[in-house]
């Protein structure tokens, strides 16, 4: 999940990418930028991709920044955001060592971009996101939830014993083989095929308190089963697969 991988996933992106405000049916995103902006105040979007959200942050705030470390999603980004001379796009590596191209902001974004293997990267990234948001501004922070992908894993346990498979085999039908366990034991999962990143609510608190975060709001953002399985059958209903939703201040 390096620069590269997501360079390629400019053009088909919307196919081939999970979207976290695609999924997003009680409209619970939009919502919290209307209610966490005030007049003048500035935004940043850490990993805005193809730029889904940015038009959101656009009719609340005075001024965008849009950042993100491939040039062909910047530039589909700007295309959407063509109207829009409030918005600045600026080509960064949150995982570099290059100072910030702007100013820490009031609200910052930062949905599903914080999902790499690498341990290392991804603490650079922490450090990059949270030094720029201003002393009184906030984070909101979108992640897969590992809590969620271990209750996935259950859902299809069950499924399967439901199905008639006696308890040995629906345990091999439903798990991975030992393999990559230690990995998975880190949260990192495949999703599609490619190890992303998933965390637990407590390891976020530990992250978030680490940083100088104190209040931090949680919330799950669910999505429907279809997002787990093909075809999942009628009685899987609530609780939902979730990502886990973080307002975040000091
Ligand atoms: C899953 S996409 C999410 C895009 C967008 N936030 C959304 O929700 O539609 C992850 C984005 O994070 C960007 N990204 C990942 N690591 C990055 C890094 N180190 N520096 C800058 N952007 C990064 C990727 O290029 C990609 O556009």
């Amino acid at each position: 999940m390096d620069r590269a991988y997501w360079e390629k996933t400019a053009g088909n992106y919307a196919a081939d990418i999970f979207s976290v405000l695609g999924n997003d049916s009680r409209t619970r995103i939009a919502e919290l930028i209307s209610h966490l902006a005030a007049p003048q105040q500035v935004a940043a979007d850490f990993g805005c991709g193809p730029g889904q959200i940015i038009s959101l942050l656009s009719e609340h705030f005075s001024e965008i920044h849009a950042c993100d470390w491939s040039p062909a999603l910047l530039q589909e980004a700007a295309k959407k955001s063509a109207e829009n001379s409030h918005v600045s796009f600026h080509e960064f590596d949150l995982s570099g060592e290059a100072p910030p191209p702007f100013a820490p902001v009031d609200l910052g974004l930062c949905i599903n971009a914080l999902i790499g293997p690498d341990v290392e990267e991804r603490q650079r990234i922490w450090h990059t996101v949270t030094d720029l948001i201003a002393a009184s501004g906030k984070l909101l922070l979108v992640v897969p939830s590992h809590e969620s992908a271990l209750f996935t894993s259950y859902r299809r346990l069950d499924w399967n014993l439901r199905a008639g498979l006696d308890g040995k085999d629906a345990e091999t039908q439903s798990y991975e083989s030992d393999e990559n366990a230690s990995a998975r034991e880190q949260g990192v999962r495949p999703i599609d095929g490619v190890p992303t990143k998933h965390f637990l609510k407590e390891e976020l608190e530990v992250q978030f308190r680490d940083l100088g975060f104190e209040n931090l709001e949680f919330e799950k953002l669910p999505y429907p089963w279809t997002t787990e399985f093909d075809d999942p059958p009628e009685w899987m209903a609530e609780p939902n697969p979730w990502h886990w939703l973080v307002v975040a201040s000091r």
